[in-house]
């Protein structure tokens, strides 16, 4: 009988796990274990109040099962007794299930879980129908996804990589799983900077048609002569703040040189986005311009929510959760002194948008982690304000900075900002020496090809596969190794696999049943089934690099699995195809990992 309903219920796994339909066998111990906890407390032998998170990890070697939970040694001296004694009895109070072949306890306390080969062999077979790999789809929700959004003053450099691609695979991600994403790249189009480049490009158009193509079609040179200008002419920086004050007002001469500038600006973004293969379009751009006639009822409603205090002039909001060190009261500011908006208001626009038109439920803003106060005060502003619906989440999705060998955030060797492009260049013409040295049989438009695949999904797998919010080491030289945690590795891996099963030509073993004896086999079918918790963690947290690190277990596995265990030599038909079968499944599982990662594949390596 199981009357309690304990606390513990809503708090397990967090949110990682929400509205499942299908249950994967972690969840199936979890509940088996919250089912043996409830029996206890009804026993009296636990107490009513206890919370905890029930905690059940993957095992690594798989001597000791395939699941494992330190639960008796957490929750022992709530119960007074020893965590040994515990975990017995809890075991003994764990509904019987044939899914789990025995459960042990070891060590100081913990309790191992052996799941049955026949309930592997069922989630195996699942995964092997389906073309989502039964991964559970959980109710869908609206998610706003706020990632890229450069400032368009300058082109695309080494700061905007980040963003661009870790925001792209959280939103590949939820995707797969079923949600509406709805894409944002609030580009920064109307700041003061602008003032300074429309200055610029007046003075060009005087001149002819063809010289000014010819300036704006590298922005960076561009960016740098105007602001060369700037500094060095008096006249020049007064027409440049009546031009930003002409442009903020809507003047239409302004406004068309703005567009024009906005346009080549986003075109050369395009590019980026296209070579990286991050799935932006242009219509995905709302940057902070499209706010600008929203903004003084956001001043409005926060004056009417009485939030709005005058300070030196400037109207902002102090809330109490936020002061500096010396305690005094930090403000966010709203409107500047004398007039004009700031950053915070436009992203306090954005958030009553996304809220309030798009009707989002979560809002996941994938922007550097140096912004994280910006973010808690909008938010908490927005809340405050009631700028947003009850139901809309906001979360910021910090990352850190990618630095050189000496740890100082990555320049060019004068010192310059690295361009992206030019980045992703010198990616693929280091791919193209690696390749022609594994492969000097290759055509050169063969190891081009290679290359281009190698070279771009090695940068985006070298980022995305370290944990977004730690700062990290830019390495070429590592990351387009064939060795270790990389891209290579892991594409090589694919390959095998797939030529694999291409030798096996139309030998079907679709219909087979798995079998699975060696150890290394277990291993890799036991991994298999872990896809699941996997992808929900990634769209839940919005971190990617766990989905990196379970694919390269994964492929590790493979090769364990492939050294040990002979496929095609093999000469029971069963176990061949059995085999066959598992290395299919494996090959599909990389697949859409490498799709929702926003990587590309190759045939040969
Ligand atoms: N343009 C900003 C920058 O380059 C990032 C914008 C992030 N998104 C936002 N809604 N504030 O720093």
């Amino acid at each position: 009988m199981k009357l309690v309903k304990s606390r513990f219920y809503r708090t397990i796994a967090g949110n990682a796990l929400r509205r499942e339909q299908i249950q994967s066998m972690k969840q199936h111990i979890i509940q088996q274990l919250r089912n043996a906890l409830d029996t206890l407390i009804v026993e009296a032998k636990l107490p009513q109040d206890i919370q905890t998170n029930i905690q059940l990890d993957t095992t690594k070697d798989k001597v000791h099962g395939d699941f494992a939970t330190n639960l008796a040694m957490v929750l022992a001296k709530s119960a007074q007794a020893n965590p040994r004694q515990l975990a017995q009895m809890i075991i003994e109070a764990m509904p019987p299930s044939n899914k789990i072949a025995k459960a042990e306890i070891a060590g100081p306390g913990f309790i191992n879980f052996f799941v049955a080969n026949d309930a592997l062999y069922a989630q195996l077979e699942q995964a092997f129908v389906d073309k989502k790999l039964n991964v559970s789809l959980p109710k869908p929700e609206t998610i706003v996804v706020d990632y890229s959004s450069p400032n368009l003053a300058k082109e695309m450099h080494v700061g905007h990589l980040r963003s661009s691609i870790i925001g792209d695979a959280v939103v590949r991600s939820l995707e797969f799983l079923g949600h509406h994403v709805i894409r944002q790249n609030h580009v920064g189009d109307w700041g003061t900077q602008f003032g300074m480049l429309l200055a610029y490009m007046e003075e060009l158009s005087e001149s002819t048609q063809q010289q000014k193509n010819l300036e704006l079609k590298d922005l960076e040179a561009f960016y740098r002569e105007a602001k060369t200008r700037f500094d060095t002419s008096a006249e020049f920086a007064t027409r440049s703040r009546e031009l930003v004050v002409s442009l903020q007002s809507q003047d239409a001469y302004c406004l068309k040189l703005w567009q024009q500038f906005k346009a080549i600006s986003l075109q050369h973004c395009q590019e980026v986005y296209q070579a990286l293969q991050v799935q932006l379009t242009m219509n995905d751009v709302k940057g902070e311009s499209f706010y600008h006639d929203l903004l003084p009822k956001i001043v409005a409603a926060l004056d009417e929510k009485q939030l709005l205090v005058e300070s030196d002039g400037a109207k902002c909001v102090f809330l109490d959760e936020f002061t500096n060190k010396e305690g005094q009261p930090l403000p966010v500011i709203i409107e500047k002194a004398g007039g004009g908006y700031l950053y915070a208001t436009s992203d306090l626009a954005a958030l009553h948008y996304r809220s309030m038109q798009l009707q989002a439920d979560r809002i996941l803003y994938f922007v550097d982690m140096r912004q994280s106060l910006h973010f808690q005060q909008v938010f908490a502003v927005a809340k405050r304000a009631q700028l947003i619906q009850p139901h809309t989440q906001p979360e910021h999705m910090g990352f850190g900075t990618m630095n050189d060998a000496s740890g100082k955030p990555f320049k060019t060797r004068t010192g310059g900002t690295v361009k992206l492009i030019d980045l992703i260049q010198e990616a693929q013409n280091r791919a193209m020496v690696v390749i022609q040295t594994k492969n000097p049989q290759q055509t050169t438009a063969e190891i081009t090809e290679i290359a281009h695949v190698v070279g771009i999904a090695s940068i985006k797998y070298a980022d995305l596969s370290k944990n977004r919010t730690s700062d990290y080491i830019f390495n070429f030289d590592h990351m387009i190794s064939f060795d270790g945690n990389t891209a290579p590795y892991l594409l090589y891996a694919y390959t095998r696999i797939q030529s694999l099963l291409d030798k096996a030509g139309d030998d079907d073993y679709s219909n087979c049943s798995f079998t699975l004896t060696h150890k290394h086999e277990l291993a890799l079918g036991q991994h298999l089934t872990q896809f699941n918790d996997t992808i929900h963690k990634i769209s839940n947290k919005g971190m990617p690099h766990l989905l990196c690190a379970y694919i390269y277990e994964l492929a590790t596995l493979f090769s364990r699995f492939y050294e040990a265990c002979p496929v095609l030599n093999e000469s029971c038909i069963q176990q061949r195809h059995s085999r066959l079968k598992l290395l299919n499944l494996t090959a599909r599982t990389l697949k859409i990992s490498f799709d929702i990662l926003g990587l590309e594949t190759v045939k040969r390596m």
